[in-house]
């Protein structure tokens, strides 16, 4: 007989079981911290960019300048016991409180930066999970691959954790709008989080350049959506000057509080693995939100004794939006390299990420990596995630492209055949349906390019791994044999 519930509660230790029935709020002390000059602000501030002023010797001369670098959450940390901390995560587990049920909420001591726990905004996020993936580790040459999909989020997206997070900071500030600029999934998460909040989300989209199940999902949860006659990054210098004006909450990941939430997936990846930690942890890179934001986990939970070494984060980039790629093995790293972006992995279509500086020093900091991939190598690497059963949307599938070619072709850093590696997917298979049934059916193009009038295609993309739709009669006997000829091929 399983145990129940209550049981499996009265067995814990007494300490957790209090803990766990007082379920405290989460306030610490927390401000926000320039990344560069460390200057400091209070955390109820709205605020983007450090505003201190920086002097700089110029010919000579003393010119003065805005610092304008981007911003942490920071932490007073009280005194923590990670022991007693896993097991009061692991006890929240049975608990139906909603902020135990959201799996980030259910890691609230590693985020304590709300006040009042009645401003949190969820929709139960997190709770992923992490799958063995035999078809993608064959596929790559490792002997064990494992895949956390991030796409297993209520809006199908790794950006709910942060959003929830964002969300809920707008909710304590009694905010009456919040906005982002998005490839499309920032946007189908922030409409639905602010619409459970009751405020008004405000997106700002590059026209015809999204996935259309990520339009949808802005459209059908009610935000206003303007769709911007240019590419992501001139949404993203509207979004910048507008918001402000208008007293509108950003909630890119700019807002340093996304970041904050979407650092507890990498607690609940640690609770998933028992603590054991992986060699290398592998994110596809757009903005560099999610990969800062795993940097920023790893760092604190060496700091507060979670683990005592870190994976490598390694960033996969599409070779037409890889301005990451070209800063780090560039001559300056220190200088960002933007670049004209161009995939068809339209969700890490940036050429001018916001958190280039923050991934940057993350990718050092763990001795990790960042590779580009072509959009071939995408293409055929999302079929293979489908073939596990699992699926993903097409920015997911440079995780797997990425690591396959760091394993034929290796690093400056060695890479193990041995290697315990963990691709984190951050989309639903379901976001950009038009891609995958064009790579099905043979014809997914790199261009459909408009010239008088005609449509043109060019930079065809093979089809490897098609698996096309049979058009039949509606013929009993001919529909058999086709069964048939497949069954015996899968016997074979
Ligand atoms: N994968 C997916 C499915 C994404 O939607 C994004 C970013 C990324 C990867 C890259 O993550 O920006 O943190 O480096 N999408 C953003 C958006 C930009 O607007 O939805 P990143």
């Amino acid at each position: 007989m399983p145990m129940t519930m209550a049981e499996r509660r009265n067995g814990l230790p007494q300490e957790v079981r209090k803990t766990l029935e007082a379920n405290p709020g989460f306030a610490d002390l927390s401000h926000l911290a320039c990344i560069e000059c460390e200057t400091t602000y209070p955390s109820s501030e709205v605020i983007y960019k450090c505003t201190s002023t920086t002097f700089e010797k110029q010919n000579g001369n003393d010119s003065r300048g805005i610092c304008g670098d981007i911003l942490d959450v920071r932490y007073e940390f009280r005194e923590t016991d990670p022991e007693f901390l896993k097991e009061l995560w692991l006890a929240r587990r049975m608990s139906n409180a909603p902020q135990d049920r959201s799996g980030v909420w259910r890691f609230r001591e590693t985020i304590p930066f709300i006040d009042d726990p009645n401003s949190v905004v969820t929709l139960f996020e997190g709770n992923t999970p992490l799958f063995d993936a035999p078809v993608s580790a064959k596929y790559i040459g490792l002997p064990r691959l494992r895949l956390k999909h991030q796409g297993f989020n209520p809006t199908g997206s790794f950006k709910d954790p942060g959003m929830t997070a964002a969300v809920s900071i707008a909710n304590s500030l009694s905010m009456e709008a919040v906005a982002c600029a998005s490839t499309g999934n920032t946007s189908a998460s922030m409409a639905a989080y602010a619409k459970r909040a009751g405020f008004l989300p405000i997106v700002f989209i590059p026209e015809g350049q999204i996935a259309i199940g990520k339009l949808s999902q802005a459209l059908d949860y009610g935000a206003l959506t303007m769709q911007i006659k240019g590419d992501f990054d001139e949404a993203m210098g509207m979004v910048m000057r507008i918001a402000p004006k208008l007293g509108i909450y950003v909630v890119n990941s700019i807002n340093p509080y996304r970041i904050e939430g979407q650092k507890t997936m990498v607690y609940e990846l640690m609770e998933q693995l028992s603590w054991e930690v992986p060699d290398r942890i592998v994110v596809p890179g757009g903005n560099l939100g999610h990969a800062s934001s795993i940097g920023k986990a790893l760092h604190e939970m060496v700091e507060l004794g979670f683990i005592d070494k870190m994976p490598r984060i390694t960033v996969i980039q599409a070779e037409g939006a890889d301005p990451l790629y070209e800063t780090i093995t560039s001559d300056d790293p220190n200088q960002l390299i933007t670049v004209h972006a161009k995939t068809l992995a339209t969700a890490v279509k940036i050429g001018n990420p916001i958190s280039w500086k923050k991934a940057k020093n993350y990718v050092n900091e763990t001795d990790g990596w960042v590779e580009k991939v072509s959009e071939q190598e995408i293409a055929d690497a999302k079929a293979i995630v489908g073939r596990e059963g699992i699926g993903c949307e097409p920015a997911s599938a440079l995780t797997v492209a990425g690591i396959k070619k760091l394993v034929e072709f290796g690093t400056d850093s060695p890479i193990d055949k041995d290697e315990d590696v963990v691709v984190i997917l951050t989309g639903n298979v379901l976001k950009d349906p038009d891609y995958t049934v064009n790579y099905h059916m043979d014809r997914l193009y790199e261009d459909y390019v408009t010239s008088l009038n005609v449509l043109e295609k060019a930079g065809k993309i093979g089809s490897t791994f098609a698996n096309a739709p049979i058009q039949v009669e509606a013929d009993e006997a001919a529909i058999a044999r086709i069964i048939e000829e497949r069954l015996a091929n899968a016997r074979k």
